[in-house]
């Protein structure tokens, strides 16, 4: 039987051994500032970076929403798919959340059948909220489009604050979803 001192000192070796493969350390790096476009700013080119080399969309929508999740904090980030007549739930970085959306319904489903961004000030106040958390209070959904030129997505992030999203971040979660347009279908 091997002492600890012998498992210690042999995942030492292991961790010295010059041909472990070492992944590329991966970090979001921000501005100390609360101020939402210099965030973005900062965010948008490393995110476009990350993601330069991975041809996966669920690959990519996973990481797009944990870098979102690292600057913003916001209490839902994540994505649907478009799969037949409905959205499917995709990768996702908050509390667990419905599987799926049917077309028209929920801030989601309209925003797929509207295509346009929709930005709800306050959840309650809107026709056909499907609550997934009764935290969320605001919401912004942003339809993406596959290389087919029709919704293949949705970005949907859910914050705990009423009014939380403007054009400043309609702008930018734009920009960050045309990084995953051309990996859908
Ligand atoms: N609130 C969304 C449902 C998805 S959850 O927010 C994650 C909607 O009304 O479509």
């Amino acid at each position: 039987m091997r002492s600890t001192r012998a498992v210690q000192s042999g995942l030492e070796g292991y961790f010295r051994d010059p041909l472990f493969i070492r992944m590329p350390e991966h970090r979001i790096l921000l501005p100390e500032t609360r101020d939402r476009s210099l965030l973005y700013d900062a965010l948008v080119p490393q995110v476009r970076e990350l993601l330069r080399d991975e041809p996966d969309p669920v690959a990519a929508m996973a990481n797009m929403a944990a870098a979102l999740r690292e600057t913003f904090g916001w209490h839902w980030i994540g994505f649907y798919r478009v799969l037949g007549d409905e959205l499917v739930l995709g990768p996702f970085q908050g509390p667990v959340a419905c599987g799926r959306i049917p077309f028209g319904k929920g801030v989601c489903g309209k925003a797929w059948a509207e295509n346009r961004i929709l930005t709800v000030d306050d959840v309650d106040q809107f026709p056909g909220h499907i609550a997934c958390s009764a935290l969320s209070r605001s919401e912004i959904v942003v339809p993406i489009h596959g290389r087919s030129g029709s919704v293949a997505a949705v970005l949907d992030i859910d914050s705990s604050a009423l009014a939380d999203f403007s054009e400043v971040d309609a702008h930018h979660l734009q920009q960050l979803s045309a990084l995953i347009a051309p990996l859908l279908g």
